[in-house]
């Protein structure tokens, strides 16, 4: 049996992280979790956050994953550690990545950070973005309308320009020449945003940097796969499986191989 990494998300936006690591590490097979009925996770409290998200792991951790990757900012902001310490295997959360990624992009020292409520209140950026140069300037704000429009598929609405264009709109009077997708779902709207926030601001999809270490943590252990056939993918949602497959096609170009098996959130 090909031992996979797990991943899950409060929704579709850990696809933006599945299809890096199928770019690359394209032999690794991903078991994914998104908890579309209980999505969004941002406007949550951090309690029922958590208890989502171990007992998503606790689901997960049956198919006997090499590693866990928690690819929603929200749940990493408040649940990575207790996952951590709950677990055997290495647990990855996407904010460290996001942030390591910002401050090599910058060259003002001005980052911005958008996120969900959830994640902009925990302050998790700021202090992973400070650890890492402390004299860095970080101006945070949350989207809280970008989740459930991109948890429908509304890639390119008209109304969804709209909201992007509203919803930047205090950022663009800001300095930063760096702006982080502090949730998953965010890299969807990477045309409206960067198309609003203008050519001179870097936009950071924490997606490539996690998927590289994922891919250092598994060559440290040796445990990259080494299978010459192409794994066959697993995906599990909570909520609709018909929209959630027509947004996990288009995202990944038809490498969908099977049909999502569907577990229920009782
Ligand atoms: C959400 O469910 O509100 C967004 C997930 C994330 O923060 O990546």
């Amino acid at each position: 049996m090909q031992q996979a990494i797990a991943m899950l998300d409060s929704g579709v936006g850990g696809l933006t992280v599945v299809k890096e690591v199928m770019r690359q590490l394209p032999r690794e097979k991903v078991i994914y979790f998104g908890d579309t009925a209980r999505s969004p996770y941002g406007p949550r409290q951090p309690e029922e956050v958590r208890a989502f998200t171990r007992q998503i792991v606790d689901y997960l951790i049956q198919y006997q994953p090499k590693m866990i990757v928690i690819a929603c900012n929200t749940a990493t902001a408040v649940a990575l550690e207790d996952i951590r310490s709950r677990v055997p295997i290495p647990v990855v959360g996407v904010i460290h990545p996001g942030a390591r990624a910002a401050i090599t992009a910058t060259r003002s020292g001005y980052i911005g950070v958008i996120g969900t409520i959830g994640t902009v209140q925990s302050g998790a950026y700021d202090q992973a973005l400070r650890r890492l140069s402390p004299h860095v300037e970080v101006v945070s704000h949350a989207c809280p309308r970008f989740v459930p429009l991109v948890e429908k598929g509304l890639f390119r609405s008209e109304h969804t320009w709209d909201v992007v264009r509203e919803s930047l709109e205090s950022l663009r009077a800001t300095p930063i020449d760096t702006l982080v997708l502090g949730c998953t779902h965010y890299p969807f709207l990477t045309e409206p945003i960067q198309e609003v926030m203008g050519a001179g601001v870097e936009l950071i999809n924490s997606a490539e940097e996690t998927a590289r270490e994922i891919s250092t943590i598994l060559q440290d252990k040796n445990q990259l796969s080494t299978k010459d056939e192409m794994p066959v993918h697993q995906f599990f949602c909570s909520g609709d499986p018909v929209i959630f497959q027509q947004i996990a096609k288009e995202w990944l170009n038809d490498q969908l191989q099977d049909v999502p098996v569907i577990w229920q959130v009782p």
